[in-house]
């Protein structure tokens, strides 16, 4: 028997719901048929959006929609994308596919879309190809509400306010695809570049992105923290308000990472003890922050995370198409877990990428379109948003794995809402064991629970002509008692409770 104790009175950090944010970037199909159609589809659309996915990402509530790249952030220049749609230059996406990117969505598109969506908006802007005016110019154009060049460029092309902007991250990957620079280089250029992503409006500031480390590339942390995070009065944060981190969970090496869909026990187990060598990368680079900020006024943004497979045969090798299984849904769900427990110096994450792309939440394929098994972990996760991580651990958990891939079987977060609800959820990562699970709080008389379950077997996954195989599903095998629970957790699943 497996014991979960949770001290409901002990709340430790608060999690952003930007934690459960989403990527979205011109590779692939992503932006292109994924989310976007143009207004003269056939597929139903509003404003050039498709109907079907917004409203299926509403359902999980995306906080934060990062955009245009990762790699492609650094080579897009705004201005091709903005103005009548038969005159923006058409350019060939060299990162992703050689295939013509005709800038048809462009900065009016993406406000579009997360006004549809209802998150807040994160713009990557381009410190590798671009010039600081270019920087500058972007975030006048989208936040100045006077007469300016900018401003009036938009109004001219039909958006007379200004947007929000929330986020804007200074480069992508500048130590790879954004420029491959040094660190303190970089580290000069951010503090450059981010005077000129001026808050036009006092009352709604910008928070800004340095480029971060390349998963345990601490060196790069210890440097650009050095170079840029420098508190005054008048630079309360240094220079930053995040410092982004990207790691993806890749089975193999990166030339043969590893089929989506047909994997052994053991590349099941080795999946998942890469995708839990996430807390060792939160707690190293977190460590290094502490140190130049202990009060932890900056947040580690892991702003792309996920798993990255071979793609599907026959797929564009540039498009980064790939299936989506239960392996990834206990990615997702340990992930997140991992989020939750470290929400007081992680405060901004999205997953890669959210339709068509790596491990996403939706695929479509013409009008088609399915939901994910991660979809549904991210759906059952949504209460987290927004709560209170509460003080909580496992006990009598065990290892499976073996020597070399070694993980617990079983993994967990709890957080405590608004309106006193809690949500625990737990991970069975084992392909062999259901645990019985007895839950004990310190001092909560349980009224009742909403329990949800995601179980299949390990391979399980949708296809258009099954979209639903793979579904969160109610779970009614939660007895209450005196000051607990009690509950078996099928082997490979994902249990998430909301208890009143
Ligand atoms: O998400 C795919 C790519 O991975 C991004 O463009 C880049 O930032 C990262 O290397």
């Amino acid at each position: 028997m497996a014991k979960i104790y949770i001290n409901e009175t002990n709340q430790l950090s608060h999690i952003n719901p930007e934690l459960y944010g989403q990527f979205s970037e011109h590779l692939g199909r992503c932006i292109y048929e994924g989310l976007y159609v143009g207004e003269d589809s056939d597929i139903p659309n509003v404003n050039g959006m498709r109907t079907d996915v917004v409203n299926a990402l509403k359902e999980i509530h995306v906080p934060v929609l990062r955009w245009p790249g990762g790699c492609f952030a650094d080579e897009y220049h705004w201005k091709d994308g903005v103005g009548p749609k038969d005159r923006r230059k058409k350019m060939i996406n060299t990162h992703w596919g050689g295939v013509v990117e005709d800038n048809s969505f462009g900065t009016h598109e993406y406000f579009e879309l997360c006004r549809q969506l209802g998150c807040k908006t994160y713009i990557n802007g381009n410190v590798g190809s671009g010039t600081v005016q270019e920087m500058s110019e972007w975030v006048e154009y989208m936040t100045f509400n006077g007469v300016s060049p900018m401003a009036d460029l938009r109004t001219a092309n039909g958006h007379r306010e200004p947007w929000k902007v929330d986020i804007f991250g200074v480069g992508n990957e500048s130590w790879g695809c954004g420029g491959n620079m040094r660190p303190t280089y970089y580290g000069d250029l951010y503090r450059r570049y981010q005077t000129y992503v001026r808050n036009y409006d006092q009352n709604a500031p910008i928070q800004k992105v340095a480029c971060g480390p390349n998963v345990n590339d601490y060196e790069w942390t210890e440097k650009v923290l050095d170079t840029c995070f420098n508190p005054s009065p008048c630079h309360l944060h240094g220079f930053m308000d995040y410092l982004s981190l990207h790691y993806y969970t890749t089975p193999g090496p990166w030339e043969h990472k590893g089929s989506a869909t047909e994997f052994s026990e053991e590349e099941w187990y080795c999946t998942l003890h890469k995708a839990l060598y996430m807390e060792e990368l939160v707690e190293k680079h977190g460590a290094i922050m502490d140190r130049y900020d202990p009060e932890k006024k900056i947040g580690l943004a892991v702003d792309e995370w996920g798993t990255w497979f071979d793609v599907e045969p026959g797929t564009n090798p540039g498009f980064l198409y790939q299936q989506n299984t239960m392996r990834d849904a206990l990615v997702a769900a340990v992930t997140l877990n991992i989020f939750n427990q470290h929400s007081d110096r992680v405060k901004l994450a999205c997953i890669a990428q959210m339709v068509n792309v790596l491990q996403s939440m939706i695929l479509t394929d013409k009008e088609k379109m399915l939901r994910t098994p991660t979809y549904h972990v991210f759906h059952m996760y949504r209460s987290h948003q927004d709560a209170d991580l509460v003080e909580s651990r496992m006990e009598a958990v065990e290892s499976e794995g073996g020597a070399m891939y070694e993980v617990p079987t079983l993994q967990q977060s709890v957080s405590l809402d608004q309106d006193g609800v809690l949500t625990l959820t737990v991970a069975n990562l084992s392909l062999k064991k259901a645990y019985p699970v007895e839950v004990t709080f310190e001092k909560l008389t349980p009224a009742s629970v909403d329990a949800y379950i995601l179980t299949e077997e390990k391979d399980a996954l949708n296809t258009f002509e099954e979209p639903d195989r793979v579904a969160e599903q109610s779970f009614d095998g939660v007895t209450v008692m005196e000051q607990g629970l009690k509950f078996t957790i099928p082997a490979c699943a994902v249990v998430s409770l909301r208890i009143r």
